[in-house]
């Protein structure tokens, strides 16, 4: 049952966060630029970046559960399978995404008053990158691609 409700919470999250992200760079931003409305996607970002550390932060607890529940600690770093290189990638990815949603914002790239779009789409493009590998890393825990 705990793993149940475990996985459940985690492709929400999932589905919220690399949702956002994918959205931002592939309809917001795009439509901000072409209709001349930067405003547009600055709110977007400003919208979804509410409660976005809370979001990150339940979903790396509730994905160390799952690990440790798939894989017992002393093993996680062996690399001997899918489970492992993708417990590893997801840690290490995850605090690349976290640390970058701050650099992001020390860097003004998303803030409306000094960045314009491209800034915006750059800070979106390194979010996006992170996005498709954590989805990568996520389902190669089934499917063991790599
Ligand atoms: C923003 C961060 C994260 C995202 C977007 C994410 C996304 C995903 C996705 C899409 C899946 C596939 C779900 C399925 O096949 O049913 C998954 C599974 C999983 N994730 Fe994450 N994940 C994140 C962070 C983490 C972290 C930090 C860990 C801890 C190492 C973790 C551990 C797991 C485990 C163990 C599974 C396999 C669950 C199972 O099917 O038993 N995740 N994740």
């Amino acid at each position: 049952m705990e793993y149940a409700v475990l996985v459940i919470i985690h492709v929400l999250l999932a589905i919220i966060i690399i949702g956002g992200i994918l959205i931002g760079r592939t309809a917001i931003i795009p439509f901000a630029g072409k209709s001349g409305n930067a405003d547009f996607a600055f709110n977007f970002d400003k919208a979804f970046s509410r409660g976005s550390h809370a979001a990150l932060t339940i979903q790396f607890l509730v994905g160390f559960r799952l690990a440790m529940l798939q894989l017992s600690m002393g093993d996680w770093f062996t690399f001997e399978s899918s489970m492992s290189v993708s417990i590893v990638a997801k840690l290490a990815l995850w605090v690349l995404l976290f640390a970058w949603t701050i650099i992001g914002k020390k860097m003004k790239l998303n803030d409306p008053e000094t960045a314009d779009l491209s800034g915006l789409k750059k800070y979106y493009n390194v979010l996006t990158i992170f996005a498709l590998a954590l989805l990568f890393f996520g389902l190669n825990m089934r499917l063991a691609l790599v």
